[in-house]
């Protein structure tokens, strides 16, 4: 099965066979009811996407349908047929809420623009509800900073990767805060399915069994709560992406139907019976060694080598060299407009400071320890101390001892384990405050965030790191409007 669905209601046989023969030529699955209480059958086992209803049926006439329909799933358009000359019916119909009515004879282009019309506007408003139902996410900056080799390819490989309309998949790794987010938005929207729709999917949000209907939508009666059916993201992707962010963490039922939406470009919604044909881009991120975990067994191996065709690996902040300096100074430039400060440069001692900073948060961390800073800042110059890097002393060690860092872990995508700081050694505050005295409240909070970042976001293991109990962490997390 494939194509958008459209059923026809009428009884006149032979133009209802016309209509379906010409809307199966144009790539439409078309299904024929010759009464209303057949299409009120047909509603359940064949899931129309748009409906063609002639308002004069034996029996249950055409109106009385579309009320019947609209109780079913109000998003399905419905469309009605009148004879020339008999307006009235149709206005009234329109006022119930018809998407719109069709004037017989029946032209048949007239008729599938129509369907493609309905079909898309009513994508269209299931989108649009899904965006309402979520705060859309602002990227803070947009566009790439970075000179350093790795970087530059990464940037080429994501500008091929966005030029064409269709490729495989795309995973992208690295640690937390190296910007596989930002790569994921950027290729969406410098390529040609930009005005489509970029879903973003934080795959650890949910517990597995609501993200099978998150993801796939659900029938009505599915599930108890269930009371009308609802489009899934893939669904609502349609024609553009779908970014499935922390991938690594899907459980491995779902892994299983994540593989067969990717591979067969068709989903089904949970208690549903029909397959769906999509067309959509897909992105994933991840922090882990998802190769590892594949030859380990704890991800599946064929999702794996699916995602991976195209691999984009982003090296952690440590091993970009004077990116850091680069990307230093643009954050301080914005978030000194931002903060309406006149920051205009680094003391030296505060640039080595950051060269040699190892940045277990990477951009993440660097963009928030710059806010910071500027947020505090009373002159026009940033000195080293209102950093206040937290693994400096770790820092001077590693670099007295000459090691260069995690030059491997951008190799093989490793992610986070490579982080200079011990997890079980607790983060020493700087040395001495800031002259102008530091804020407590706003160091507790960068500290939890850390604590959640290095746990992956399971925030019992940042209650543990932490050393205060889960009520607490979730107490503290709701005061600072973390997420
Ligand atoms: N090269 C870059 N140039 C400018 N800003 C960047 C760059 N890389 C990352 N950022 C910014 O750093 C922040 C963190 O990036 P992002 O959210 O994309 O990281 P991530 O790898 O998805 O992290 P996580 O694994 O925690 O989800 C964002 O505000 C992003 O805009
Ligand atoms: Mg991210």
């Amino acid at each position: 099965m494939s194509g958008p669905t459209v059923l026809i209601v009428d009884d006149e046989r032979t133009l209802a066979r016309s209509i379906k023969t010409f809307l199966t030529e144009s790539g439409y699955e078309a299904e024929v009811a010759g009464d209303a209480e057949k299409a009120l059958e047909l509603l359940e086992s064949f899931r129309p996407d748009v409906i063609f209803a002639d308002v004069r049926l034996p029996g249950m006439g055409g109106i009385e349908l579309l009320q019947h329909i609209r109780d079913f799933d109000s998003s399905i358009p419905v469309i009605i047929m009148t004879a020339y000359g008999s307006i009235e019916g149709a206005v009234e119909a329109v006022k119930l809420g018809a998407f719109d009515y069709l004037k017989k004879p029946v032209d048949l282009e007239e008729l599938k623009l129509l369907a493609d019309r309905a079909r898309e506007t009513s994508l269209l408003k299931q989108e649009l509800s899904y965006y309402r139902g979520r705060e859309a996410r602002k990227l803070p900056f947009a566009g790439m900073i970075g000179e350093s080799p790795a970087i530059r390819a990464i940037m080429e490989q994501a500008r091929q990767i966005a030029a064409l309309d269709d490729t495989p998949p795309v995973l992208i790794t690295g640690e937390t805060g190296t910007g596989k987010g930002l790569v994921a938005h950027t290729i969406h929207a410098s390529g040609p399915r930009s005005s489509k729709p970029f879903i973003e999917v934080n795959c650890t949000a949910l517990p597995a069994s609501l993200m099978e209907a998150e993801l796939f939508g659900h029938e009505r009666g599915a599930f108890t709560d269930a009371k009308q059916s609802k489009i899934g993201l893939f669904e609502a992707a349609e024609r553009g992406f779908i970014f499935l962010d922390e991938i690594g963490d899907t459980e491995l039922p779902l892994q299983g139907k994540l593989l067969r939406a990717i591979e067969e470009r068709m989903v089904r919604r949970v208690g549903g019976i029909r397959d769906r044909k999509i067309d959509v881009r897909i992105l994933a991120a991840t922090n882990r060694d998802l190769e590892r975990e594949a030859q380990a067994g704890t991800f599946r191996r064929d999702l794996y080598f699916r995602l991976a065709v195209i691999l984009l690996r982003l090296p952690p902040l440590r091993d970009r060299g004077d990116d850091v300096l680069l990307l230093a100074d643009d954050f301080m430039r914005r978030y000194s407009a931002k903060y309406g400060k006149d920051v205009k440069r680094m003391t030296t001692a505060a640039r080595d400071a950051m060269l040699a900073y190892t940045w277990p948060g990477n951009v993440r961390e660097l963009s928030h320890v710059i806010e910071r800073a500027v947020l505090w800042s009373q002159g026009g110059v940033l000195e080293a101390e209102q950093l206040s890097l937290s693994n400096m002393d770790a820092t001077a060690m590693r670099v007295s001892t000459g090691n260069t860092g995690a030059a491997a872990s951008a190799g093989n995508g490793s992610a986070q384990t490579d982080s200079s700081a011990d997890p079980g050694t607790p983060i020493a505050p700087p040395g001495a405050l800031p002259p102008r005295g530091t804020d407590l409240a706003q160091w507790e909070k960068s500290m939890i965030e850390q604590a959640l970042r290095e746990a992956n976001g399971n925030q019992t293991q940042a209650a543990q790191r932490l050393g205060v109990s889960r009520d607490t962490l979730r107490y503290r997390l709701k005061k600072f409007g973390i997420q």
